[in-house]
């Protein structure tokens, strides 16, 4: 079949300015809390003690995702170039066992994703204490404070967080500190109102004063750990105890003359985007015209290996042996890349993780900030579902996650994200699960380029990397490239998930490619963005969210 290379609407819809400033940058998913980075970098705050504020806040005014009760990911690349990465994923409780998700006749249940059952001990804080202590210059108080104050004076209530906490009644509702907190008992809060958490303000003002070792070792670990033993959560004293945020070394590729420095494993977000990044190298992706059939195609079925890949290799790197040579290895990906045929969909059952050559040996936040002196920082973080578990502990404000969801509960079961796991995500006590969260740094020649990443359970993979595609590729500013439509596929289940905004003509010679195409679908992801051009830093929060840029 030939393509006829079809503009789609999703062309004609761009056209919006991203935020441009001269020096400093703060992209996030929640305006206060871009307020908050931006007077940390004002006082004279770098973008690590930014982002540690800006996470706190978020902890207060983006309950869904902000968190100090979840965990996540920072890349981070400084002036002098220096790149690297601070992993603070929750971590199976020492209690926790393979198959305790299992019920009777062996089916997946439900307490992996709500109440007390589904939380994996929570990184937050020791990974943001490490990012501050590691690289920040401000006093450790000074970036955790604002939180304070937004807990305790409370804020106003915007029609998104009116309209996210109405949406998360079912969930919510089940517990009654949450309740209590987050619906006003059911009478909810509309929008304009104050919420103030005092609770929450409590915790996080020990947490100020003495540091993270409050959380692990003081009052908040003793009354977490309290009220998981008599709840039935298996998060005990000596689980905090022991947790510790770790530091990993990025993985580094390119694409089309662009250095990537991309999140290592137990992401599984960089080395998918790195190899799909070479397969459409290889395919000639940039010349397909943008919105396109052949665009969406080539995508497809990238999109469609890697996860096929990803479902077979990738877990804890703590725990388990990942061929990341192999799967990064230029002879294979042009073996993969070879077997994407031009006329028809490759149908996913057909299609296997490669054999790979033999080696030697909906709800997540992301935050982007570059400071004066050219330091960047990329952040994503996590309760994993909404409001994560459900679960609030009383007396200490904080919703906790339900990370434990992202293990696979048994081989070939798939989890809330439809995604499939094996024996490399298997639950074993004190192991990282596999997340989709993908921080990413792109330089040129050298340079800071794009500081970039979402949340979006497995669409953030393919959504991150159709963002920067579209600013390399197809020249986008920032805004557009994050704006513009995107598709989706993850290999099983074998659809093409596309937004709104694809040109009809585009959809049909997709299914005619033997496609099978779902329309209309909800955000593929909510990228948030900093582009660096020589004299002008654009900013760019998700058009698909209520996200703020700002700086000066
Ligand atoms: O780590 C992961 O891959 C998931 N826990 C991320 C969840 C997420 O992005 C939900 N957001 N919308």
């Amino acid at each position: 079949m030939k393509f006829i290379v079809v503009l789609s609407l999703a062309v004609s819809l761009l056209g919006r300015d991203p935020v441009r400033t001269r020096k400093a940058m703060v992209v996030a998913q929640e305006p206060i809390a871009t307020d908050v980075g931006v007077e940390i970098l004002k006082r004279g705050g770098n973008a690590y003690d930014a982002a540690v504020a800006v996470s706190f806040a978020l902890a207060v005014t983006h309950p869904t995702a902000g968190n100090i009760g979840g965990g996540g990911f920072a890349l981070l690349r400084t002036a002098s170039g220096e790149a690297n990465f601070i992993d603070f994923r929750e971590k199976a409780p020492a209690k926790a066992s393979r198959d305790m998700y299992l019920d009777a006749q062996g089916k997946p249940t439900r307490d992996s994703v709500v109440g007390w059952k589904a939380s994996g001990v929570p990184g937050t804080v020791r990974g943001l204490a490490l990012l501050h202590k590691k690289y920040g210059l401000l006093k450790w108080r000074d970036v955790v404070m604002p939180s304070v104050k937004l807990a305790r004076n409370g804020f106003v209530v915007s029609y998104a967080l009116a309209r996210g906490l109405r949406g998360g009644e079912r969930l919510l509702g089940q517990f009654p500190e949450s309740k209590r907190l987050y619906l006003k008992q059911g009478n909810f809060y509309e929008a304009g109102e104050v919420i103030r958490f005092p609770e929450l303000a409590k915790t996080l003002e020990r947490i100020a004063k003495r540091g993270p070792d409050e959380f692990y070792q003081g009052v908040t670990a003793k009354l977490l750990a309290a009220e998981m033993a008599k709840n039935g959560g298996m998060v005990s004293e000596e689980d905090l105890k022991s947790y510790q945020a770790v530091e990993r070394k990025p993985i580094l590729g390119s694409y089309r003359g662009h250095e990537v420095i991309a999140a290592p494993p137990p992401s599984s977000g960089g080395i998918g985007m790195l190899q799909m990044m070479a397969m459409l190298e290889r395919l000639d992706y940039a010349k397909a015209g943008m919105g396109s059939a052949k665009h969406a195609h080539l995508l497809a079925e990238t999109m469609r290996r890697y996860y096929a890949d990803r479902s077979q290799f990738l877990g804890d790197p703590d725990f388990v042996k990942i061929p990341l040579k192999g799967l990064l290895d230029p002879k294979y990906i042009a073996s993969r890349a070879d077997s994407i045929s031009l006329d028809r969909a490759t149908p996913s059952g057909e299609l296997k993780h490669g054999p790979l050559p033999a080696e030697e040996s909906e709800e997540t936040t992301h935050l982007s900030i570059v400071d004066e002196k050219g330091n960047a920082v990329s952040l994503t973080y996590t309760l994993n579902g909404g409001y994560g578990s459900g679960v609030t502990v009383s007396g200490l404000g904080f919703l906790l996650n339900n990370e434990m969801d992202d293990f696979s509960a048994k081989p070939g079961a798939m989890n809330m994200y439809g995604a499939m796991g094996g024996e490399a995500n298997a639950i074993a006590p004190g192991k990282r699960m596999l997340s989709s969260m993908t921080p990413t740094i792109v330089t040129k020649d050298g340079k800071l380029a794009l500081v970039i990443g979402a949340p979006g359970g497995t669409r953030i993979i393919t959504g991150v990397m159709q963002a920067i595609l579209n600013v390399i590729d197809f020249k986008l500013n920032m805004q557009d490239a994050i704006d513009a439509p995107r598709m989706h596929h993850q290999w099983m289940p074998d659809k093409l998930y596309l937004e709104r905004g694809w040109s009809p003509d585009t959809i049909e010679i997709l299914k005619k490619l033997g496609h099978n195409v779902e329309t209309g679908t909800p955000a593929v992801s909510n990228v948030h963005g900093i582009l660096v051009e020589d004299k002008w830093l654009q900013g760019a929060p998700d058009g698909r969210s209520n996200g703020k840029a700002a700086g000066y």
